[in-house]
């Protein structure tokens, strides 16, 4: 099936996530992060979605880890994949760092 172009993808994901939360998925608070390398080496791994609403898509990444350079080069791309409601997101973008009381909220938990 061809992706489909929404007016706001983002409220959708949101809405899709609580659909999947509600149909107990087990994967709403998962993502699949994929990232290549310089040379085009494909590295994906799981992650957990810590944040996810207007602002985006929230995770949490050591800056010393090998897909942080190319998550910074903007070789990346995350998918969030929820079965109960058959639907699954591919979210690529612009990267910001998640304020600093936010990660420290993390540490604490
Ligand atoms: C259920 C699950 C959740 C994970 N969540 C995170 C996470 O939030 N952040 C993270 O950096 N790694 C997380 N990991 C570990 C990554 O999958 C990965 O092994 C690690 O980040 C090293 O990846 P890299 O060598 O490609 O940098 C998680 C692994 C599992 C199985």
């Amino acid at each position: 099936m061809p992706p489909t172009t929404v007016a706001d993808p983002i409220a959708e994901l949101v809405a899709d996530r609580e659909r999947a939360r509600a149909s107990t998925d087990p994967f709403t608070d998962l993502c699949i992060l994929a990232t290549a390398d310089a040379a085009g080496a494909v590295s994906v791994r799981t992650i957990v979605l810590r944040d996810v609403g207007p602002q985006g898509v929230g995770l949490l990444i050591s800056a010393t880890s090998p897909k942080w350079g190319p998550l910074t080069a903007g070789r990346a791309e995350c998918l969030l994949v929820w079965l109960s409601i058959r639907r699954q997101y591919r979210v690529r973008g612009r990267l910001e760092s998640m304020p600093e009381a936010r990660v420290a909220e993390y540490w604490r938990q």
